[in-house]
């Protein structure tokens, strides 16, 4: 059988994440990896989960509906208290604006299938998540981009499109300590950010699984909270907002959410009736409990334990990195962004890591929509330990620094 020429031609637009590729080489390997974009497993809450598991199972009510088919749009008590946590937020809402997705890359994926067809337009954060690219990349769109410090005007997009006789569906962004530069969007640019899609009438989809993940002080107001504030009501406003219990408990139970309007989140629960009828019961009761008791306390631990890691791995590239390379200085989530002189490229640089330093990242190149900025580098440090981080940074430094010596001997 001759499975390629059998496939629909979207199978050919789905493409594998190099990171997770990656990842299984890593594996069984002495390497140091700031590759993963993965939490620190030595953090997760385990006696708290034990106890709510055990807790889900002993009452056999609890237990058969913990194992039955279940609504799409997920477990009652959690679609509350995550509608409680949004209004906190500044979102006010009800269930109703929730679904929950089996991690917020399902949501991704159920409105890249509500909302693009081939050679639409999807505007795009850049760097942006890899994991949206993905999901978008399978229903052919083609990318308009916007950077954290610059939003094109709504003439600019416009005429864009126009000219590859596109029709622009929704701007995609993460606010806060983006995945991968761990730069967050300032509180001019959301507003700039709204008022462009506003003038365009397109929704804008908001992903934000790191925002509880500050390290100096809270985040400003997301967009789903300032569009609130402009229009009046969630029914009114063109944010879809995706949340995720990965990264602040735990991402193997793979729960997510989606809030908006009660419109888009219909329109999303039949797409995840066909995708996977429900996320599994028993892993909703499990985070809606651990929400509820463990959550408030454990974020501080995972904000202390995270910033300190960020430090080691800012003091470390400081000290290991040749002049010419530059890094950004998170203030929140998992990663810190390298870009190296021009002309270097990471990925070749990652071949020889990998063979001479034994250390991994992920060159920077996946995360923008036109696979450009060869010379970035995506580096993790929340789940290396710290003297990984030290050992690490010091050998990747070595070994750049040795490179661009060479690119500087050959140009002179
Ligand atoms: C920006 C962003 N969005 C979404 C996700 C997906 O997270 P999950 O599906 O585990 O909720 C990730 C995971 O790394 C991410 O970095």
């Amino acid at each position: 059988m001759d499975w390629d020429s059998a496939f629909a031609s979207r199978a050919r637009h789905m493409q594998s994440s190099e990171i997770r590729e990656f990842l299984k080489i890593l594996q069984d390997t002495d390497v140091v990896s700031f590759a993963g974009g993965i939490p620190d497993a030595t953090l997760f809450p385990l006696d708290d989960i034990r106890d709510v598991v055990a807790e889900a199972m002993r009452n056999d009510d609890d237990a058969r509906m913990a194992l039955q088919y279940a609504a799409t749009e997920g477990y009652g008590p959690l679609r509350q208290w995550i509608a409680e946590y949004m209004t906190r937020a500044g979102v006010p809402c009800d269930e109703d604006n929730v679904l929950v997705t089996t991690g917020s890359q399902q949501a991704l994926e159920l409105l890249a299938k509500m909302f693009l067809g081939p050679g639409d337009t999807a505007l795009v954060q850049e760097p942006t998540f890899l994991g949206a690219l993905q999901a978008f990349g399978a229903y052919q769109p083609r990318y308009q981009t916007f950077r954290n410090d610059l939003v094109p005007s709504a003439e600019d997009v416009r005429t864009d499109a126009l000219r590859h006789g596109s029709t622009l569906r929704f701007a995609y962004g993460v606010s806060d300590f983006c995945n991968p530069s761990g730069e967050s969007l300032s509180l001019e640019l959301r507003h700039r950010l709204l008022d462009q899609l506003s003038e365009l009438g397109v929704p804008l989809i908001e992903d934000n699984p790191y925002q509880e993940l500050w390290f100096d002080r809270s985040p400003d107001r997301s967009c789903a909270a300032l569009a609130i504030s402009r229009c009046g009501s969630i029914e009114k406003s063109p944010v879809v907002f995706c949340g995720s219990f990965s990264k602040v408990l735990v991402p193997g139970l793979r729960v997510g959410w989606m809030c908006g309007a009660r419109g888009v989140i219909r329109q999303a629960a039949m797409a995840k009736q066909a995708a996977d009828l429900h996320t599994p019961v028993l892993n909703q009761m499990i985070v809606h409990r651990l929400a509820v008791r463990t959550l408030e306390r454990h974020l501080p631990l995972l904000r202390e334990a995270y910033a300190r890691k960020r430090d080691i791995m800012l003091d470390a590239l400081a000290a290991a990195m040749p002049h010419g390379v530059r890094w950004t200085r998170p203030a929140g989530g998992l990663f810190t962004m390298l870009t190296m002189p021009l002309g270097l490229d990471a990925t070749d640089l990652l071949r020889r890591s990998l063979r001479e330093a034994r250390v991994a990242f992920v060159p920077g190149r996946a995360f923008f929509a036109h696979r450009d900025h060869g010379n970035t580098a995506r580096l993790n440090f929340s789940h290396p330990n710290r003297s990984d981080i030290q050992d690490g940074i010091a050998r990747l430094g070595a070994l750049v620094s040795e490179v661009v010596a060479s690119m500087r001997t050959s140009a002179a």
